[in-house]
Order: structure tokens, then sequence, then C-alpha cells
């Protein structure tokens, strides 16, 4: 939807008045009406990356989910403010996993006598709770552009992973770019005693995924993909690895939000593609590539868009802008010392990734 011009005007008139002292990040899955007024754009690894790069701004507003804006509020300096402007705009996979779940899933590793062959991998998207566990236990963080690189690493480390807590992320990435077996994984469910597991099970595992999913990218299913196939002869099938597997298994290309965005601006003309990702992104990149003859259609019309992305809005942007404009600081995201301290060495150990 076009965007209230009186309400761009406010964003912009605010936005200047602040200068340097604001750097705004925004997600690839954030509306058109708020992704304009980004000055870096990126998916979760190249905004963990990218958050530290002003260090002279006062505030960094983060058009994204919570978790994003913990990660940047751990990755920068202390003078440094991080806003979210909608406080409710968390994400129902990073909920998945709590602090106390995953102390009770390593008491169950440690009484299955293997705790000590395990190394936990942490999906950006969860809380800086779990980030903080990931680091104090020797693990990582990764994201869906470097979950193989992070594995790689993992299983230099130790025996096994604990992959927290999409769990098809990180079965995806076993199967597909690790050479593992469906059977080399196990899913731990934290809603059942000892996570539904014997202690033979956990032993013979190599990877033990956390019972988590993105509610939006779990939508899309194996009709969606023979069904865009039907419609579409000679489509390309590109979805993020937060798909099941079986979608996963039936897609042509795999990747990052990064990695699509890629795909698409190397891909000729006259080519067709359905994207499994949030619609958002899915939606712009189409109106972007359509002059250009490629045609991009979203992979599913029955999934909606992430509803907790699309929280931040235009009017939140403006009221968090020109609330800063006047000294007033909203919506601060901040993260007590000794979380961050544990969070930040996993955080750190993804950065020093290869
Ligand atoms: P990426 O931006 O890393 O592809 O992740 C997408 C996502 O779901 C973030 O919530
Ligand atoms: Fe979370 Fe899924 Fe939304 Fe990403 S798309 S923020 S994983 S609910």
């Amino acid at each position: 939807s076009p965007s209230d011009p009186d309400l761009v005007e406010r964003a912009r008139a605010a936005k200047e008045k602040l200068g340097n002292k604001v750097f705004v990040l925004g997600h690839h899955y954030q509306r058109d009406e708020v992704i304009q007024f980004a000055d870096v754009t990126g998916d979760s690894f190249k905004l963990a990356r990218d958050a530290a790069a002003r260090p002279e701004a006062e505030y960094i507003v983060f058009c994204g989910v919570h978790f994003m804006a913990e990660s940047a509020d751990i990755l920068t300096s202390d003078d440094q403010k991080v806003v979210l402007p909608d406080l409710a705009a968390g994400c129902s996979m990073a909920d998945m996993a709590t602090a106390e779940q995953v102390a009770e899933c390593w008491d169950v590793l440690t009484e299955a006598g293997i705790a000590e062959q395990v190394v936990p991998v942490s999906y950006m998207n969860s809380s800086a709770d779990i980030k903080a566990f990931t680091g104090k236990h020797g693990g990582t963080i990764c994201t869906s552009s470097n979950a193989k690189r992070a594995l790689d690493w993992a299983f230099e480390q130790g025996e096994k992973v604990l992959f927290l807590p999409d769990q098809h992320l990180g079965r995806n990435t076993a199967v597909r770019d690790m050479g593992m077996s469906l059977e080399d994984c196990v899913v731990y469910n934290p809603h059942k005693p000892n996570g539904g597991l014997t202690a033979e099970e956990l032993r013979a595992a190599k990877m033990i995924l956390w019972r988590g999913h993105c509610s939006v990218h779990g939508r899309f299913s194996l009709d969606s993909v023979n069904d865009v196939r039907e419609r579409i002869p000679g489509v390309n099938v590109l979805v993020h690895p937060e798909c099941k597997h079986e979608v996963v298994a039936a897609a042509d290309y795999v990747g990052s939000t990064e990695y699509i965005i890629k795909a698409l601006e190397a891909a000729p003309a006259g080519s067709k593609w359905a994207i499994g990702t949030e619609l958002n992104l899915v939606r712009r990149l189409a109106n972007r590539f359509a002059p250009e003859g490629k045609e991009i259609v979203f992979l599913d019309k029955t999934v909606c868009f992430c509803s907790t992305m699309n929280r931040i809005d235009l009017p939140h942007l403006v009221w968090t802008l020109e609330s800063l404009a006047e000294g007033n600081l909203v919506n601060r995201i901040e993260v007590d010392k000794e979380t961050e301290a544990f969070a930040k060495l996993a955080l750190e150990r993804m950065l020093a990734l290869p």
C-alpha cells in the first residue's frame, strides 16, 4: 500500500534533524514504507555485522524483530542505544526456546553422559539468554547464510551438536550441506520429559535438533512446490532454509534472504521464479525485477506476512524518530551485562568463522 505522504514527510524531517546521531537498520522482511528509511538493509548476518558500522551514532533504530535488536545492542558500544520501534515485534521461533528449557535440556544431556561431547549452535533467531548459554558452553551462533560453516566449526570442537531453536535449518544444513542422514538427527521436545528421547537415542545422534520452527516458513508445503511447478512450467523454486526438509529437498535453490536477492539479480531476463520466504520481500522483488522481464511469484498464496516483522510500520517509525529527535529515548533494548558478555562470545565466534 502506498505510504501516507504526511507520515513520509514527518519521518524524513525527523531523520534529517537527527542527522549522524541516528543509524537506521532494516531487515529485508520490513514493509516498503519502513525500508525506504533504512541506511542499511540486509539479512540477519549482514545486519549483525554492520550494526557497529557507525560508532558516532547515538541511536541505532532497528527495523526488524527483538532478537536482532538485542544482537545489535550486544555488538555495539555501551553508549550506543538500540531502539526497536515496536516492543511487541518478537519472533515466535525465538520464543520457542526459553533459558529454563535449555538449562533443563543440558541436564538431560549431562544425565545421558554426552554433554561433554556436545557443542551448542544457536540460530541468530534466539533470545540473548540462549546466545549466552551458547557462549558459556563453548558454542557459536549461526545465521541462515553461514550455518554450514558454523556446523563445520562445531564438529571440529566436538562430536555432537545441539542446534537451537530451528529444527528445520539444523536438519536442512546437516542433510543438504554436511552429508548427514535424517537418522543422524533427533528432535528434542522441550515439552516432554527428557525431551521425548531415550539416553540411547541421544548417544546415537550427531545432531540434536530443538523442536522449534518458524510459523511463516513452516507453512510452505510439498504441495506448494508441486502446485507451482504445475502452474508455471519451467519455474525455479527458491526457498529459505527455515522451510521444512521436504520443501527444501524439492526446491531448486535454497538460501538466506540476502542469497535470494543475489540469485534474482543474477537471473536472466525471461526466467520464472517461485520464492518461499516472507511476503514483504517477495513482493518487493517481484516489483523490482518485473521491468527486467523476470517473473517472480510467491510460492504459496495461503501463507501470510510475518506478523511481528509487520508490526514495525510507518506510524511506529515516525513516533520513534520524532521522540528521539526531541531527546526522548523510547523503546530501548538493553541486554544485561552478564548475559551480554557470554552472548558476545558466541556472536564473535560466528563473526570469526572462516
Ligand atoms: P535471514 O535474514 O538471515 O535470511 O533470516 C530470515 C529470518 O527469518 C529472520 O527472522
Ligand atoms: Fe521469526 Fe519466522 Fe518472522 Fe523470521 S519470519 S522473524 S523466523 S517468525
